[in-house]
């Protein structure tokens, strides 16, 4: 089935139509640059342009950077706060006419690369982190998903995770790969303890310079950077609204 994968993030929302049985782009991504402020209305727009651009009619998936509750945005960390309670589902759908489905950024992501990227259709536990702005978490088993787990948020030296050791904290702090491979080290050991993943993916800008802090980390499973790089998110949200569609026609 083809739908639709749009991923909603600080500086751009990309979309491509995806063929999610092999999660090939069947096209060029398009890429509209994220309104400021990214209020509702604003995002509902572009959404709307990035579909009439691909003149396009069907099932819609958009990975989103909140706490995704049911198509609703119950945390706005690195977004504008008017998202917060806002059905983003039933916002994007009304404007576009489409059949549009909502999932976290992260979550998207995660269900990208198990299928067709570093996972590969991988059995057992894998914990995805997306490390950027923000940290992001895709917990899956089997390639199932168990949504909105937010580790970034979790309590974590004194704060939560992400502002300890995201990447955008590595850049303000001006930390080396090594002091920086280090914090991430101690919370991937956190992650290991929590849930002992057979395997971990780590997607965002990081992955890309996994040969400059992987000698930092201590935990025992395989820590794999993500393959689809910035498709992954398109991808997994074009899966998750193909799978939202064959459950409704059931
Ligand atoms: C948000 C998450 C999101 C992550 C990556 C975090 O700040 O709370 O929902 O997945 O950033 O965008």
């Amino acid at each position: 089935m083809e739908a639709l994968g749009i991923d909603f993030g600080g500086s751009g929302i990309k979309g491509a139509i995806v063929d999610t049985t092999t999660g090939r782009l069947l096209g060029e991504r398009h890429r509209i640059p994220t309104p400021q402020p990214a209020s509702p209305e604003k995002v509902a727009e572009t959404i709307v342009q990035l579909i009439r651009y691909f003149n396009y009619q069907g099932p819609v998936g958009c990975g989103f950077p909140a706490l995704i509750n049911n198509g609703t945005a119950m945390t706005a960390s690195n977004i504008d706060k008017g998202w917060i309670g806002v059905n983003a589902e039933e916002l994007f759908s009304k404007v576009s006419g489409m059949p549009v489905y909502v999932l976290n950024d992260a979550d998207a992501a995660g269900i990208g690369e198990l299928r067709f990227g570093a996972g590969n259709g991988a059995r057992g536990v894998a914990l995805l982190l997306t490390i950027g702005t923000g940290i992001g978490s895709a917990l899956l088993n089997d390639g199932v998903l168990l949504p909105s787990t937010e580790l970034g948020h979790i309590e974590f030296k004194g704060d939560i995770a992400e502002r300890y050791c995201s990447d955008a904290v590595r850049e303000r702090e001006g930390l080396s790969w090594e002091k920086w491979g280090k914090r991430f080290d101690k919370y991937l050991v956190y992650m290991e303890k929590l849930f002992s993943p057979s395997m971990f993916i780590i997607g965002g800008g990081v992955s890309k310079k996994m040969d400059q802090f992987k000698h930092c980390l201590t935990v025992k499973a395989p820590v794999l950077p993500a393959t689809l790089r910035n498709q992954a998110g398109i991808i997994g949200a074009a899966c998750y609204a193909a799978d939202k569609e064959k459950q409704k026609s059931r």
